[in-house]
């Protein structure tokens, strides 16, 4: 059997032991976005061990500027959408902005409601030190955190925009102090994005727990993009480090140009898309109508 074959058919749930064993082993994590159960079933179905239902929903799916709009709520509801179709990926909910930033027990229930009301098996939440009596918090309540350092983009307006983190010597060392701020308060791992190579491998190589990366170059336990991005479905902002794997804009546009086109021109739907009533029936009703 192949190896694509093989992840394809084997629906054992991934575990954070299997998440912990792959850095021990020196084997990538691959991560993925997903907002909802098509697309969570096509990940799955594909391999991927980490599904994140992050807050770039926002940008991605209901067309935001920035990830800052997106609440608890609009989360939950897409969160649902994407366990049902998950069987074997691990399952990360994205904490939206000030659902844990404001007040530690109301972080403590809004992650609670991300396993209790849909499904997820852990939450992600961005800031580095400053965060950790609020992860400290969550994990204590039982519930695996995900930390997310780096570019924050629910800090966007305070960094001044999506650009690279970490790229000095001290801005560097602060990434590293995070990073370990939150590695001892409990999280299972961290995303690092848009930081420099060379400072993400560092910082991978000084935590016991997998660092997964996104814009943050090749030293990292593992990779997430979003799945948009990847796939060619959103192009009002794609950054430097977004591989595209496909163009599906392109083929859905013509997917609907020649839909149009056969349905103007009376080819769809043709005999194969209908459905026949027999020819008894169909005099039954004609003599019915016609009163005879
Ligand atoms: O919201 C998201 O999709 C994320 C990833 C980019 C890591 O946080």
């Amino acid at each position: 059997m192949s190896a694509v074959s093989n992840l394809a058919t084997t629906k054992k749930k991934i575990t954070l032991k299997d998440l912990q064993n792959k850095k021990a082993q020196g084997h990538q994590i691959v991560a993925l976005t997903a907002y909802d159960y098509s697309f969570a079933k096509s990940l799955d179905a594909g391999g991927v061990d980490l599904i994140l239902v992050g807050d770039s929903l926002g940008m991605v799916v209901l067309g935001h500027e920035t990830t800052l709009s997106v609440n608890m709520d609009e989360m939950l509801h897409h969160c649902k959408a994407v366990a049902r179709g998950t069987q074997r990926a691990f399952l990360v909910g994205d904490m939206p902005f000030l659902s844990y930033q404001v007040d530690v027990h109301e972080a403590v229930r809004n992650a609670g409601r991300f396993l209790s009301e849909a499904g997820m098996n852990s939450v992600k939440l961005e800031g580095g030190f400053h965060m950790e009596s609020t992860v400290r918090a969550i994990v204590r309540a039982g519930i695996p955190v995900m930390g997310h350092i780096g570019l924050m983009p629910q800090s966007v307006h305070q960094i001044g925009g999506y650009r690279i983190q970490g790229n000095t010597a001290s801005k560097a060392r602060s990434l590293l102090e995070d990073a370990l701020a939150l590695e001892e308060a409990g999280c299972f791992a961290i995303v690092l994005e848009s930081v420099p190579t060379r400072v993400a491998r560092l910082i991978t190589e000084r935590l016991s727990i997998p660092t997964i990366g996104i814009g943050a170059g090749v030293g990292c336990d593992g990779q997430v993009l979003v799945t948009y991005d990847l796939l060619g479905l959103f192009d009002s902002f794609t950054p430097k480090f977004v591989k595209k794997y496909a163009n599906l804009r392109a083929v859905i546009t013509e997917a609907v140009e020649q839909y149009i086109c056969d349905v103007r021109d009376e080819k769809f739907p043709a005999q194969e898309h209908s459905s026949l009533i027999s020819e008894d029936e169909w005099q039954l009703f004609l003599d019915d109508l016609n009163g005879s």
